[in-house]
């Protein structure tokens, strides 16, 4: 396990990844039934953006900080959750999803987290502390399958693996199989990265073959044209997304695919049922 998310935070696809996420459970909270809300790789929580790490890469210049440049009031949610976790106006601090769905829990809510590596899960610890989350240090595919079905009736899985593993695809593609027979009405978030349009093709055909009703597909694609080999966007697969979620998504989507768009290109995000 050598990936490590500091050196990606606030990059684009965390700003489609987490304004999603809001919008989501905010979604599922217009109901006041109690949700739990899953992170099965859950990361450090909190990652400073001022850090050698982040300031390697940059990529938070093509993330956070656009949607910061932008205007529009669709992307509001988004940046008062990123506000939440900085005191001022100095703006260093970029919150995990940990620390995002925490600020979305309710009363009656739980908040379940999970990260395997040993340094991330003792960061990610201390910046849960003080809020009602649980906190474990397994494997994301163990834990997704052992937590299911939740105890409240309705709950989201979020599934954000870095995909260094060759199988990591078919490791998500046989737990989430298990996962729908256990939890057929569940809502569950799968996040992946997008370099060519062949693999990401293949890997459709094998979830479509899963048989799963409802599965949304939302595809996030930065640059026009292939970039064969190079990443180049990001999408998440989500099953069962609520009716208010699918309505309100479009000009949201559109308002991510504006802020993000790199110099020179249009870019482009689509969702699209699976089977269709
Ligand atoms: C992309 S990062 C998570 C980012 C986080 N979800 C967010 O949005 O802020 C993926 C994390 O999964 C962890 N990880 C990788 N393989 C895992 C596994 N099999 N079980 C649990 N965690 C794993 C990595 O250590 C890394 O911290």
């Amino acid at each position: 396990m050598n990936y490590r998310h500091s050196f990606h935070a606030g990059n684009s696809a965390d700003v489609v990844k987490h304004s999603l996420l809001i919008a989501l459970v905010r979604a599922l909270q217009q109901k006041p039934g109690a949700l739990t809300l899953i992170d099965t790789h859950a990361g450090c929580g909190l990652y400073d953006l001022d850090g050698d790490e982040a300031q390697r890469t940059g990529e938070s210049t093509q993330g956070v900080q656009r949607a910061f440049a932008d205007p529009n009031p669709l992307l509001d949610d988004y940046r008062a959750a990123v506000q939440a976790v900085n005191v001022g106006a100095e703006q260093h601090l970029y919150p995990g999803s940990p620390r995002i769905l925490a600020q979305l829990l309710r009363p009656q809510d739980f908040l379940i987290l999970n990260e395997k590596h040993p340094e991330d899960a003792y960061a990610l610890r201390g910046v849960m502390r003080g809020t009602s989350a649980a906190v474990h240090e397994r494997d994301a595919y163990e834990l997704w399958l052992a937590m299911l079905p939740t105890r409240t009736p309705r709950g989201v899985v979020v599934v954000d693996p870095p995909y260094e593993q060759t199988d990591e695809r078919a490791r998500i593609t046989a737990t989430l199989a298990a996962a729908h027979r256990k939890w057929a009405h569940g809502v569950t978030v799968i996040w992946y990265p997008l370099k060519d349009r062949a693999t990401h093709w293949r890997w459709k055909q094998q979830l479509r073959r899963l048989g799963i009703p409802k599965l949304l597909m939302v595809e996030h694609w930065l640059y026009d044209g292939e970039q064969p080999g190079i990443y180049n966007g990001a999408g998440l697969y989500i099953v069962n997304p609520p009716y208010a979620f699918t309505q309100a998504l479009p000009p949201l989507l559109e308002a991510l695919r504006v802020a993000l768009a790199p110099e020179g290109h249009r870019g482009e995000i689509t969702a699209d049922w699976l089977g269709d």
